[in-house]
């Protein structure tokens, strides 16, 4: 392969370097493009540009390749734990038993939270969206933990990975409270006597009057889950992360940044918008066939939520996953639900449809995945939470990649096309 791309230029010929990932990747390098020609390049949503290298996450839109650390995502579904592969995503390797066994104490021991902190849930309205919640009180760690705004991932290692550990620990506890709340429940402190994903479920649904009993198949559906969302590459909240983190703010606050950008509708935010979007459809005859015709008419703006993405024109392999665990969980937990139902012959319709095949959409990580959040219980405005418990691990180790690396503080260029050379009038002569 070439080591240069040539490039013309008002009859000068420039040669850039050209770079090839270990799994064939290839990218033309224009870090020294603007000083060579005076040229920049433009790139709207970023779908040709490369912002960084990366070590953490491969995946293959074509061939619907997803791998964590070289590991393909089937077999961590299937034989890991979200724990372990938080720790493979964050430190790049999986762990051994002592190192595990270290990890998962070091967390268990941070799972509460200050007191104060619990104080700020009352200054939310009862209806608060929780991930709104999650996002100031990500960013009230930063606040509560001050001492390290800039600590750097090798030269303050102990800080930086005290600052990762709280996050693993606290947020769970977090996301719990904030259900709870919205609930007018009383909150229910971790115990550490359970695991990590059993935790999480205790506080967020143990209620006074009973005791709590863990459901093993909801514990394993839950951590399967997680495991699905823990990281993909440059999304659009982990390139927050990584551009919020390139200031030098502390985790905290880059990672309180990354949950307001997955909360948007387009991203993470989707999961939450297919439920509602099978409940419109259920409640309007259950007629696929309408939505389907809306979804391709350019008048009109509805979108087959929990369809399409940026980087799959293949299946998802996360949706594959997710679909035949849904048959599986809601068959083990005995629960039929008709959303199940309308979102195969949704998918069905689509997946025969010229438009959505020309346009290679197809099911992506969010279209099945709610349909299993109901069945475990979960309310339906803490479905992007989920993913936000799922993705942290992968938003973590960006970060830590990011800053290990001190790449440079992130600040793009632009084509200014705006009025030119104006003089300023007095008020009185407009
Ligand atoms: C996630 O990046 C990641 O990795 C994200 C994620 C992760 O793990 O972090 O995988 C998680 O965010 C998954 C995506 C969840 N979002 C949705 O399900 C929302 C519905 N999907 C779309 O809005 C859309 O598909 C996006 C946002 C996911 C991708 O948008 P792109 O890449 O900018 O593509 P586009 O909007 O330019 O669409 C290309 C064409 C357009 O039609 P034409 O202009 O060519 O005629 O496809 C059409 C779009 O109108 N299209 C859809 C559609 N998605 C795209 N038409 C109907 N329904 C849809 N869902």
């Amino acid at each position: 392969m070439s080591q240069f791309a040539e490039l013309t230029l008002e009859g000068k010929t420039y040669q850039l370097p050209v770079l090839e990932g270990t799994e064939g990747e290839k990218a033309i390098d224009i870090n020294k493009l603007r000083d060579l020609t005076g040229y920049i390049t433009l790139d709207s949503g970023y779908k040709n540009t490369g912002a960084t290298k990366s070590a953490i996450t491969f995946l293959d839109g074509e061939l619907g390749i997803l791998h964590y650390r070289g590991y393909p995502i089937e077999e961590l579904a299937e034989k890991s734990t979200f724990l372990e592969v938080a720790y493979l995503l964050i430190y790049g390797d999986l762990p051994n038993k002592e190192e595990f066994f270290d990890f998962e104490n070091n967390i268990k021991r941070r799972t509460m939270v200050n007191e104060d902190i619990h104080k700020i849930y009352d200054g939310f309205p009862v209806n608060a969206h929780p991930m709104g919640v999650m996002s100031a009180l990500a960013s009230a760690l930063a606040v509560f933990y001050p001492g390290s705004i800039s600590a750097h991932p090798k030269k303050d290692y102990d800080v930086v990975d005290l600052q990762i550990k709280r996050l693993l620990a606290k947020m769970p506890t977090l996301a719990a409270w904030a259900y709870k709340n919205s609930q007018g429940h009383p909150v229910n402190y971790p115990k550490n006597k359970y695991s990590y994903i059993e935790n999480f479920l205790y506080m967020m649904f143990a209620v006074p009057a009973e005791d709590y009993e863990q459901v093993p198949e909801v514990v394993d559906a839950l951590d399967k889950l997680l495991i699905l969302h823990a990281d993909h590459e440059q999304n659009c909240s982990t390139s927050t992360v990584r551009l919020v983190g390139s200031s030098h703010v502390s985790l905290y606050s880059a990672v309180s940044a990354g949950i307001s950008s997955l909360w948007g509708p387009l991203h993470g935010g989707a999961n939450q918008e297919v439920i509602e979007m099978l409940e419109r459809i259920k409640d309007d005859g259950g007629n696929v066939d309408k939505y389907v015709a809306k979804a391709k008419d350019k008048n009109d703006d509805f979108r087959l939520m929990g369809f399409g993405h940026r980087v799959y024109k293949n299946f998802d392999p996360r949706a594959k996953i997710i679909k035949k665990a849904c048959d599986n969980v809601l068959s083990k937990l005995g629960v039929h639900d008709p959303m199940l139902d309308i979102a195969k012959k949704l998918e069905e319709a689509a997946l025969t449809d010229d438009y959505f095949v020309e346009r290679k959409l197809y099911p992506n990580v969010d279209f099945y995945s709610g349909i299993i959040y109901r069945a475990l219980g979960i309310p339906t405005n803490m479905f992007t939470v989920m993913f936000a418990l799922g993705r942290l691990p992968g938003w973590i180790a960006q970060w830590k990649e990011m800053r290990e690396e001190d790449q440079p503080i992130g600040r793009p260029r632009q084509i200014y096309t705006g009025a030119v050379n104006r003089a300023y009038v007095p008020m009185e002569q407009r």
